[in-house]
């Protein structure tokens, strides 16, 4: 499908979400960013929303600590399509989404984690990264489904690490990677011309018979 309208759902700095704010004021996004929804009131994804005139909110998360679910996940879903919003970017996002809220928006949430998928899922990916000893990193954008860091990939790239790097200057290589990435990984998804080949995200062109001819 291709899509109308972009939400972003943050719970930090919002740097990514900057970024996808340049890319559109560059014209290199083709979607509006109609919406950034944090679950922090202090997010400053929300002041940068604000700062660039797209509506800014903070959303009660519920009672769980790592998840959105329940009225909360209700409501969230109903904050973002009642605004036209079809394609949701988490630039930052620490919670878990579950499947009433993917069910909401099938294919279509999208999120930039830094490491190189399937290694380093979860929290702290640039400090396993360090103590993994890995030569490179990197990061993943992928579309989300119910596991972990565990969705089809649709873009990445790849830094290497060095003798003396901290999860801090390893994290600062990573994230200029993820700036453009994320970005790219988007319009990407949002003109539409992709498909789902089990796990993989391909370029869509006319689908062809096994013979190899075109159908
Ligand atoms: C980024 O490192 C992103 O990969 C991870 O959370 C961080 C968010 O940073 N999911 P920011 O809020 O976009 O600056």
């Amino acid at each position: 499908m291709t899509h109308q309208a972009l939400g972003v759902l943050a719970s930090g700095r919002g740097s990514n979400l900057q970024a996808l704010l340049d890319a559109r004021a560059r014209g290199h996004l083709s979607l509006p960013i109609v919406v950034v929804i944090a679950d922090r009131p202090d997010a400053g994804a929300l002041d940068i929303a604000g700062n660039a005139g797209v509506e800014a909110m903070h959303l009660d998360p519920g009672p769980s600590k790592t998840r959105l679910d329940g009225d909360a996940e209700r409501a969230w879903i109903e904050a973002l399509t009642s605004r036209g919003v079809t394609l949701v970017a988490l630039a930052g996002f620490l919670r878990v989404l579950k499947a009433p809220f993917l069910a909401a928006f099938p294919e279509a949430v999208v999120n930039i984690h830094p490491s190189l998928l399937p290694a380093f899922p979860g929290l702290a990916a640039q400090r396993q990264a360090l103590d993994y000893g890995v030569r490179v990193s990197g990061c993943t954008a992928h579309l989300v489904t119910e596991g972990i860091d565990a969705g089809p990939i649709v873009a990445q790239a790849a830094v290497p690490v060095h003798d003396d790097d901290t999860p801090e200057s390893l994290s600062a290589r990573i994230l200029a990677e993820e700036h453009r990435i994320f970005p790219e990984a988007i319009e990407r998804l949002a003109r539409g011309a992709w498909r789902l080949e089990g796990r993989r995200v391909l370029e869509s062109p006319p689908s062809r018979s096994t013979s190899g001819e075109a159908t």
